[in-house]
């Protein structure tokens, strides 16, 4: 392994690239040990006397050109990083022919091999490794692209845009060119070529057009890309319907593939899937895989216009594309989940959504914007751009376009994407530029106001607190409401060149209840009408304002619908909290008060735990989530929501230092007497939601199933009488597969070890030849209460077991590593040394997804001190050992500073 000495890029340092590159057109001969690349580049100088550098990584440079001419080795240089050459004239074509070894590229970017079959990775900087090229982009170009191999190995051979034909040549080899009408930077570009099947149909685009959409995958699979293809064809519908965007290719293509590092890479007209988001049939997927498919080929089929036809002006610009297409994609699945659904259903259904979305960017984004790799949305700096691919950019970068739409509403946000397009169709482009765009719908539609304050989400990191004051008059029957933020001691204060935190447009929505829960109409004094709901808009550090008409002192809800990606600070009593959560009329907020009083509860008992003190669950806790599995209306879906205690990184991080062991142990503790107490209603839970009949990945059914699920585990965890046999039996008769992982993880999590260890056999067996499940079985063990150090390296010795497939490394590995606290935090540090091991082991193969492990330490110093020093000493462990890559050392030394 190399040693990168690290090198910190910095935002401000943006020069444009002083060449444009009009077109390339790419020759490859495929072979995996040795594929030559021929590239003839059309260049243009645009700064007098330039220097040519071009990227280019595990390169072997054959010849260069200048127009026809072979170039003398004194007219460039070539060292390990690029290709340099000077005296280039104004216009010239240039030609390079380098070689590659796809087959020894373990690190998954670039050109590599998985299968038998060869793919690409170019996203962040993986171009570079295919060929000498300005590997940024902001450099665009037009491609045309012929790929040469074997016919009988490499029967299918593609690459972005429209084939333009296809022809035998000698020795058993053919070819296949094709073009790409749209200009791109070379991050989107992709080649596929090798043994697949594939299934397709044609839609009509709205302006009558007719596109063929293909999904490719391993031969005999295609009968489980039927999903994904009518996904992607309610991805183009939706955009278009939505946003008025058409696909603007003839042809566009998904191809699954066994090795990726990432969900998915949205190459123009040639997106490549990780096939955990491809392949799916009721028997092996689960129904949370069914709706990741959806969301991941509708996120990467949005990028065509949202990344692709306007894309970032350099890699600080990420979330530009990343937050913006994820914000489409959470709107997409929200649409999808309501179709068809009554009207009630579907806003209960929206709201699920909207909480399944809230926790993940608690339990990832938060503390993420509290530790050592805290960034903004937009970063300031970086070492390896491939850790920047983080929570922040993307889920909080959502939140930020949310919060646009929710200033601009609907339709102003519509418009302003529409002036986006407008402006910048076919360019690279900047966050500003997309704000600006915003900006002139909301001053055109709110004379006054602009997004000056607003812009400062980023440029700031760190979760924002707001802190809420509720003052009732009641002589003067007004409710005065005083919302205050603080960005300060919150993330790291070291970012370079970040100023003073600034206070943030923050949109709060909030409602107001009467003590016996009823919604109060809400007017603002000045304000003639009134309404459940009011958006208070809060600009400065601190602002008040006043209600009217209000006799008695009313119960608040809080940041309704999470307008905002911050944290609210209110004194609320917990029988303030039973009452939201009986009677809020917001989905969202009455799910956020039942997850209050959890949370209370599970600190205490964790303090409780880690004093030595006896455990004993409080009584009105119970009551309240009695009255929820009682109550009558609320659907399967929502009440599980509901119901699922909140999880422990999202705990961990209200706690000052935090004992993972005694918070696993409380919030189990807390599960098991919910199931031995409530033991009658969690059965009518079970009894109540079965599904018979055919299976359908919907939002009802699955609902019900997620509902009876957790309702057959929490009896189990609280060691109920019967309900273990409950399991084996839904084990074994299980129709589809959330039923049998629902079951098999319940016995695994909190059945008998000879149980659990029966029904982990008879899993193996029956999928032995399926790696997407053969990953659930790894990560069901990764992720058990049993599992300790011992049993997890037992696990990597399996022969089914390899860190060179991230998909498995992440089933075993990093499960075990960040989802099982039990197992790896045990007392004596051994889970961290065989953490240290694994990243090491990883970083030798692919230092992208060692990076990512490495994260797993990020929050060492909030732990207590017993584990603080051995975790300390994994992190520099792997800090100082020679060869490591920048991606990693990148993440630990930020660890460790
Ligand atoms: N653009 C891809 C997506 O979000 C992800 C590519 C990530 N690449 C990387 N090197 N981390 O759709
Ligand atoms: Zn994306």
């Amino acid at each position: 392994m190399r040693t990168d000495s690290p090198v910190t890029i910095s935002r401000q340092d943006y020069r444009p690239y002083p060449f444009e590159i009009e077109s390339v057109d790419l020759q490859f001969d495929l072979d995996p040990t040795r594929s030559l690349v021929h590239s003839r580049l059309a260049l243009q100088r645009l700064t007098p006397d330039a220097e040519l550098v071009l990227d280019g990584e595990e390169l072997e440079l054959v010849s260069v050109k200048v127009d026809g001419e072979v170039l003398a080795a004194d007219r460039y240089t070539v060292d390990a990083q690029a290709l340099r050459i000077k005296g280039l004239p104004e216009h010239c074509v240039l030609e390079i022919t380098s070689a590659c070894n796809p087959s020894t590229n373990s690190t998954l970017m670039g050109l590599y091999v998985s299968n038998g079959n060869f793919f690409t990775q170019c996203e962040a900087e993986g171009f570079r490794r295919i060929t000498f090229f300005a590997d940024r982009p902001d450099v665009m170009s037009r491609y045309t692209v012929t790929l040469r191999g074997n016919k009988a190995a490499y029967p299918v051979l593609l690459s972005n845009g429209n084939l333009l034909g296809e022809r035998d040549l000698e020795d058993g080899r053919h070819e296949a060119r094709w073009e790409d009408p749209f200009r791109k930077p070379c991050y989107l570009f992709a080649l596929v070529a090798g043994k697949f099947a594939h299934v397709e149909r044609t839609a009509r685009t709205s302006s009558g057009r007719n596109i063929l959409l293909q999904v490719y995958s391993d031969p005999g699979s295609e009968d489980k890309t039927l999903y994904a293809l009518d996904s992607l064809e309610r991805s183009m519908i939706w955009d278009e319907t939505r946003y008025g965007l058409e696909l603007d290719l003839d042809r566009f293509m998904i191809v699954a593939t066994r090795d990726f590092n990432m969900g998915a890479m949205e190459n123009k007209g040639l997106n490549i899937f990780n096939a955990a988001y491809v392949l799916a049939d009721p028997d092996f997927a689960t129904d949370a895989n069914y709706s990741d498919i959806e969301a991941i080929v509708g996120h990467e089929y949005f990028h065509n216009w949202t990344g692709n036809r306007v894309t970032c002006r350099d890699w600080f610009q990420l979330s530009l594309k990343e937050g913006l297409t994820v914000f489409r994609d959470q709107e997409f699945s929200a649409d999808m989940m309501a179709a068809s659904l009554s009207a009630e259903e579907a806003a209960s259904a929206r709201a699920v959504k909207r909480i399944d979305d809230v926790v993940t960017l608690r339990a990832a984004q938060f503390p993420e914007d509290a530790g050592p790799m805290a960034h903004p949305i937009r970063p300031e700096s970086y070492q390896e751009i491939g850790n920047f691919y983080t929570a922040t950019v993307y889920e909080k970068g959502a939140e930020v376009i949310r919060m646009q739409q929710t200033l601009l509403g609907v339709d102003g946000f519509n418009a302003g994407l529409k002036e986006y397009f407008r402006r910048h169709d076919g360019q690279a482009v900047t966050c500003d530029d997309f704000v600006a765009a915003m900006e002139s719908v909301y001053q055109a539609r709110h004379p006054g106001k602009d997004l000056t304050v607003f812009r400062r989400w980023y440029r700031q990191a760190g979760t924002p607190r707001v802190t809420v004051t509720l003052r009732h008059d009641a002589a003067a029957r007004t409710v005065t409401v005083e919302l205050a933020q603080r960005s300060d001691k919150v993330g790291v204060e070291r970012l370079p060149g970040e100023p003073d935190k600034q206070p943030l447009h923050i949109p709060f929505a909030i409602g107001l209840l009467d003590q016996t829960g009823r919604a109060l109409p809400l007017r603002l004094a000045g304000s003639t009408d009134a309404a459940d709901t009011v958006l208070l808009e809060l600009t400065t550090e601190r602002q008040q304002w006043v209600f009217e008409d209000i006799a008695d002192a009313p119960v608040p809800s809080l940041l309704r619908d999470f307008s905002a990606p911050v944290i609210v600070e209110y004194d609320f009593s917990d029988a303030e909290l039973a009452l939201l959560l009986a009677h809020d009329t917001n989905a969202f907020t009455r799910w956020e008060a039942g997850q209050e009083l959890a949370s209370r509860e599970i600190l205490r008992l964790t303090a409780d735990q880690a004093a030595g003190r006896p455990l004993s669950l409080s009584a009105s806790f119970v009551n309240a989530w009695a009255a929820v599995l009682r109550e009558p209306t609320l659907d399967a879906a929502y009440r599980e929501r509901v119901l699922a205690l909140p999880g422990e990184k999202t705990l961990a991080e209200r706690m000052t230092e935090v004992d993972p062991v005694a918070l696993a142990v409380a919030r189990d503790f807390v599960r098991a007497e919910l199931g031995r107490q409530l033991a009658a209603d969690w059965q009518a839970a079970v009894d109540n939601n079965q599904t018979p009949g055919e299976y359908s990945p919907d939002p009802i059914p699955a609902g019900r199933r997620a509902l009876k699920n957790f309702a057959l585990a929490t009896l189990q965890a609280g060691q109920v009488a019967g309900a273990e046999a409950q399991l084996e039996a839904q084990y074994a008769a299980a129709q589809n597969m959330t039923d049998r992982l629902g079951a098999l993880a319940a016995l695994v999590q909190f059945g008998e070890a000879a149980a659990a260890d029966r029904a982990l056999q008879d899993f193996y067996q029956r999928w032995e030849h399926e790696p997407l499940v053969i990953d659930k079985w790894f990560a069901l063990q990764a992720t058990g209460r049993r599992t300790d150090v011992a049993a997890v390296r037992k696990l990597a010795d399996h022969p089914a077991f390899t860190l060179r497939n991230p998909n498995r490394a992440r089933a075993l590995i990093f499960q075990f590593c960040l989802n099982n606290p039990r197992g790896f935090h045990a007392a004596g540090g051994a889970g961290y040394r065989f953490w240290a091991e694994q990243v090491l082991a990883l970083d030798a193969l692919n230092p992208d997804v060692a990076a990512r492990l490495a994260r797993a330490m990020d929050r060492w110093v909030r732990f207590v001190p017993a584990l603080r020093a051995p975790m300390r000493q994994a992190l520099e462990q792997v800090r100082k050992h020679p060869g490591l890559s920048r991606a990693v050392t990148e993440i630990v030394s930020k660890a460790l500073e």
